[in-house]
């Protein structure tokens, strides 16, 4: 008995034991699962049921819920949360949904939603979303396998791949334009002296376009977390995607017909450049290390002497005292407002420098007001969040927060009272040393609160919107001029952007074309490099190709880093500083037609400097290697970018009758030519049917050109129509009214050109009009009176 009870209890304590093994097991077994769980991808899973919304629809999914809403016919919005919805924010958007589905059908497999111009369909099971032309023509759909699935907080989604397809934009992004094959993410970066490959820079627009086929659509991903964009890199052939590190699957798609109708859907959604300051767009010239007063005065008389036109002189972080914001240095400027009245009497427009970092230091006026205002970004127990920069340890303002960009605007007295018009927002990616401001810091978010995960790419944005909002109410009445390097998509609202820290090479000139190509392709017009190159120093020949190339960007400005070698116009001896003259004379002499093109620009988001994917989108040579840097610069004018050591280009014309600028020769395209191109002469071609306004030299903008405008016209066979543009460029009372538009439409049938009937009550500066019309057996001048109600011109 006594053997059999330690024998059931020997047997008990085996059946125990196993059973707690056995638990053991599933215990394991199960946490193994749960680990596995969150390690493997989620999948959105099948459509349940959908509700109809104000804008569209609402689909409940297995593992999500999506809302797709229309913006207008052609911009569809689809927002994607594995989350309960949280409030709908933007930093980007300025638009909101208007429209609704024409037609919504619910099919057993499938929903079909229609706009007047696409067709949207909704596979059920499992839930992946195709977007179409009216006619069924497919633009883009989920790659059936992934479709939508997150890792994580990470959502992605996929998107079949065409053979064909080709991507472009994505704003300031090096590669070549066709960004097949090739992956990015936007994390905006401080990043000196980037290389042609490097990836991420300063900016991050999350929009693309792609292009196969016959058709064209545009993605933008309205995200500010971390996100990447893959078009096709590492992925066979098969897929593209983009992801986000966290939020919703917030994007919009763009089924326009055409590139340049994309970019209007979307700088409809994201807002457009107000007009600029004329005086931005003149010559700008700036170094890092240009002070005290008596070397901004010299600099400024040189040029005066030397008669080289120029707008403007820059300010950078030595003008303060200490590199503290909103001081001055009272040794190397003792006083500024003197200073700068003198400058302006010149005709010299002055610009500084703002970073966002606040140095921590009492009595510091604003270091005190923003924490008796509770401005800083703060981590989550409260401590306020401080880095190194320019002036050692530093606050940083929270831009998300209305009271600091209050603040921030009204801060700018110490720049305005004393005539500074322009305010370049520098290291706003934030940069700090080190470059890793933690995430966990916290923004307001207007009041929604968030962390620097998500506030990080939007700073710079932010940081913009507080300048030029404030600056903006400061100058009484007078446009400000904001420059930043660090941005979000919407940027184009506040300010200029240009490509940061660039270097003096070769290599660096084209690039730069691109990266303002491509930010022209995504929203931003007013965009440039430092010509010359940031760091280091360029050779002679270098500079003068560099300064060509920059004469037909939009924002025109040379600048150097502290301890480089000179590099004013007039640093390479006299015949370089001779060529450089011509090269900015011309840009003055190009104004008419520049500010034209930027006022087209305000109303369209059409980009000054365009690259070719825009109007010749389906011609495949225009995205090859050797060409893919040409763009037009306005409406008529292809630019061929060259490096100095080539003194010969291969430049490719397409479609249509092309004449050379410097000769004047006529070529056919589509096809490649030869052409001579000394450091004297960028390849410059003008297209038939070109009208281009263009005024006498002057030395700055304030300066009046004469009383005649000259428009070149190119005639051929083909008519078109181009909007002059006028208004006193300083002030915003073009909104009332003070502006003057006119369309000059030429007629090559009954070979006549039409000034058309004046629009607005802005008299022009100019009396008289000179038409002269090349293209024929010789060249035809008639000028008239550009008073009169309406003209009619006849041409041989
Ligand atoms: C940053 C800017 C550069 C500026 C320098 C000093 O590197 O990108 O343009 O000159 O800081 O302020």
């Amino acid at each position: 008995m006594k053997l059999l009870v330690v024998q059931n209890t020997l047997h008990f304590k085996i059946i125990s034991m196993k059973i707690f093994t056995a638990f053991l097991f599933v215990l394991v077994l199960s946490a193994q699962a749960i680990a596995q769980t969150s390690q493997l991808p989620v999948m959105i899973g099948d459509v349940k049921g959908f509700t109809k919304t104000t804008n569209g629809i609402s689909v409940t999914l297995t593992n999500a819920r999506a809302d797709i809403s229309v913006y207008s016919p052609t911009t569809i919005r689809v927002r994607i949360s594995g989350a309960p919805l949280g409030p709908d924010q933007s930093y980007a958007v300025v638009a909101a949904a208007t429209g609704t589905f024409t037609r919504v059908r619910d099919h057993r497999d499938s929903l079909m939603l229609e706009t007047d111009s696409l067709r949207v369909v909704i596979q059920k099971k499992p839930f992946r979303v195709k977007f179409c032309k009216p006619d069924g023509t497919i633009l883009l759909e989920d790659y059936p396998a992934f479709g939508t699935s997150w890792l994580g907080t990470e959502v992605t989604s996929y998107k079949k791949l065409f053979p064909d397809e080709k991507f472009i934009g994505l704003g300031e992004k090096t590669g070549p334009l066709n960004r097949r094959g090739n992956a990015y993410q936007n994390w905006n970066t401080d990043i000196p002296s980037y290389s042609e490959h490097q990836d991420p820079l300063y900016q991050s627009i999350p929009f693309y376009m792609g292009i196969h086929g016959q058709v064209v659509y545009g993605i933008f991903l309205d995200n500010s977390y971390r996100t990447r964009f893959n078009f096709g890199a590492s992925t066979d052939d098969a897929f593209s995607f983009f992801s986000a590190a966290n939020g919703d699957l917030n994007y919009y798609f763009f089924g326009a017909s055409t590139v340049a109708g994309i970019i209007q859907d979307y700088t409809s959604l994201t807002g457009r450049m107000p007009l600029p300051p004329y005086w931005s767009l003149g010559y700008q010239q700036c170094r890092w290390g240009y002070y005290p007063e008596s070397e901004v005065m010299s600099l400024a008389q040189k040029f005066r002497d030397k008669k080289i036109p120029c707008d403007v002189i820059y300010l950078d972080i030595d003008y303060m005292d200490s590199y503290k914001i909103f001081t001055w240095n009272s040794t190397r400027f003792p006083d500024p407002k003197k200073m700068i009245g003198t400058l302006n009497k010149a005709g010299f427009h002055i610009v500084t420098i703002v970073d966002p970092g606040i140095k921590v230091e009492k009595g510091y006026k604003a270091y005190e007001e923003g924490l008796r205002e509770n401005c800083f970004i703060k981590y989550p127990d409260g401590t306020i969040y401080t880095g190194s920069v320019w002036p050692g340890r530093c606050h940083f303002p929270d831009f998300t927060l209305e009271e600091a960009r209050q603040w921030w605007g009204k801060s700018f007295t110490a720049l305005t009272d004393p005539g500074v018009e322009g305010f370049w927002n520098d290291m706003n990616e934030p940069a700090t040393w080190g470059q890793n401001i933690p995430d966990i810091v916290e923004l307001n978010f207007d009041g929604l609160k968030g962390t620097l995960a998500k506030g990080h790419n939007i700073y710079g944005l932010e940081m913009s919107r507080a300048t030029y909002e404030g600056t903006k109410k400061l100058l009484g009445g007078k446009r400000p001029f904001v420059l930043t390097r660090a941005g979000f998509s919407g940027i184009q609202r506040y300010s200029a952007v240009w490509t940061g820290d660039n270097t003096s090479t070769e290599k660096d000139i084209l690039m730069g074309v691109r990266l303002v190509n491509s930010m022209g392709l995504s929203g931003i017009s007013f965009t440039g490099a430092d010509i010359g190159g940031f760091v280091g120093s360029p050779t002679k020949e270098m500079f003068v190709r560099w300064l060509s190339v920059g004469i037909y960007t939009p924002f025109l400005r040379n600048h150097t880093e502290v301890n480089s070698r000179d590099q004013e116009p007039w640093a390479f001896g006299e015949d370089f500083e001779a060529l450089s003259r011509t090269l900015i004379e011309y840009r003055y002499k190009l104004l008419p037609y520049i500010y034209s093109t930027f006022y087209e620009s305000t109303l369209t988001g059409m980009p000054v400097a365009r690259s070719l994917a825009i109007g010749y989108t389906f011609d495949n040579s225009i995205y090859d290697w050797n060409y893919q840097n040409q763009y037009m610069f306005g409406k008529f004018m292809l630019v061929a970018p060259l490096t100095s050591d080539q003194q010969f280009a291969r430049v490719y014309l397409p479609k249509g009758n092309w004449f050379q600028l410097s000769t004047g020769k006529r070529f056919t395209g589509p096809g490649e030519i030869l052409t001579e191109a000394p450091l004297s002469e960028l390849p410059v071609f003008i297209s038939e049917g070109a009208m281009i306004p263009m005024q006498p030299v002057i030395q700055n903008t304030g300066e009046k050109p004469g009383d005649t405008l000259t428009l070149m016209v190119y005639q051929g066979n083909i008519a078109s129509v181009f909007t002059y543009y006028e208004d006193d460029g300083i002030s915003f009372d073009y909104e009332k009214g003070a502006y003057l538009k006119r369309d000059f439409t030429l007629d090559p049938e009954k070979r006549r050109l039409i000034v058309g009937k004046a629009e607005g009550s802005w008299n022009s500066k100019y009396k008289k009009l000179k038409v002269v019309f090349q293209g024929g057996d010789k060249p035809e001048e008639h000028t008239i009176d550009f008073r009169n109600d309406k003209s009619e011109i006849s041409y041989r």
